[in-house]
């Protein structure tokens, strides 16, 4: 049997992936998805403590690409107390020929990195042509890596505005982010409100709830803007994305699936009001919108996962990076 390299989280880290890249590679997963290359079945989870989840994400994308890949993923809201993240989880990589495992790594910076690159890929399509201020609610991992992604789309964002229910992930937020990007102006938002108005472009990284307690009103919302949820329901009203012009996810499947549960996006648009899962819209089966108001649910899907992951693998082993494990 052939060995298995193992990656750290620290040398995962250390690759030092661009955000640019991972936003190529996921576009890439998802036009492949959309030419119908991918298969891929609906993440299943257990939930053994209040608001948390642990899923199973398995994927084969086909295609050039080729590789199959799992990832075993905790989502716990109340890590932040521990200072423990809140998604910790470890990636297999498979061999599409004979089904051997080549690696299994941490899926720390896979999970986040591959997070903002989605809603860099969503605002490539959805977005606005030259946005000036975007709104992050939630200073967390997701926060700031959301920030990342959208300078990264957007270099000459001039404004970010950022609200949490804790001050000083705000504070720790507008440290890290005034250092890596010295022209953007981070402004801490008193309220929710406040973080939305004027933003052309709002996105929620709130913990996941079951009963979530929706906080962004579509009032507040500026004519033309794109709302994306990384937090699937928990901020965003109903009716701003059943009253969107368009709104997406990253898979139909996933959506039907976790809607049809009970729990999740009650009162959103069904799977059949969808405007598109953003594959459709990548490969130009649905039109690009760029007006009104966008909605987006990118819910984390395991195709993000396996590309990224292979990326992470090949260049690990380009720098022979990694430990070599008997099976
Ligand atoms: N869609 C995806 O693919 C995907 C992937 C990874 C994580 N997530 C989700 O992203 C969310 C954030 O994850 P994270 O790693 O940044 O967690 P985190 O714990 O690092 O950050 C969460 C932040 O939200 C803040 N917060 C809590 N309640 C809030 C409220 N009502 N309003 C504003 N802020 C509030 C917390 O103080 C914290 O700063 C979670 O819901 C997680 O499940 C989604």
């Amino acid at each position: 049997m052939p060995e298995v390299l193992w990656l750290s989280e620290k040398q995962v880290t250390s690759l030092d992936i661009s955000m640019a890249d991972v936003i190529d590679a996921v576009e890439k997963g998802w036009r492949l998805k959309g030419e119908g290359k991918v298969e891929m079945p609906a993440k299943i989870g257990i939930h053994p403590r209040k608001d948390c989840y642990i899923h199973a994400m398995p994927c084969w994308i086909g295609g050039e690409v080729d590789t199959c890949g799992l990832k075993w993923v905790s989502g716990f809201p109340q890590n932040i107390k521990k200072h423990m993240p809140y998604n910790i989880g470890l990636f297999i990589l498979t061999d599409s020929d004979d089904g051997h495992m080549k690696a299994v790594m941490d899926a720390n910076w896979l999970t986040t990195w591959r997070t903002g690159a989605a809603s860099g890929v969503i605002a490539k399509y959805l977005g606005p042509e030259a946005p000036s201020t975007l709104a992050i609610i939630g200073a967390g991992t997701q926060g700031r890596i959301n920030i990342r992604a959208m300078m990264s789309v957007y270099p000459g964002m001039k404004t970010v505005k950022v609200y949490d229910v804790m001050p000083n992930q705000v504070a720790t937020l507008k440290e890290q982010m005034g250092t890596l990007f010295p022209t953007l102006e981070v402004v801490g938002a008193q309220d929710v409100q406040s973080a939305c108005a004027d933003a052309d472009i709002v996105i929620s990284c709130a913990p996941v709830l079951e009963k979530p307690v929706r906080t962004v009103r579509s009032e507040w919302l500026k004519k033309d803007v794109l709302c994306i949820a990384v937090d699937h329901d928990s901020t965003f009203d109903a009716d701003i994305m059943t009253g969107a012009r368009a709104y997406v996810v990253d898979d139909r499947g996933q959506y039907a699936y976790m809607q049809g549960g009970g729990v999740y996006f009650q009162g959103y648009p069904s799977e059949r009001e969808l405007y598109a899962e953003m594959s459709e819209v990548v490969v130009g089966k649905k039109p690009r919108v760029r007006e009104g108001r966008r909605g987006a649910a990118p819910m984390g899907i395991a195709c993000n996962d396996v590309i990224v992951g292979k990326m992470v693998y090949e260049r690990a082993m380009a720098k022979k990076l990694g430990t070599w494990v008997n099976p």
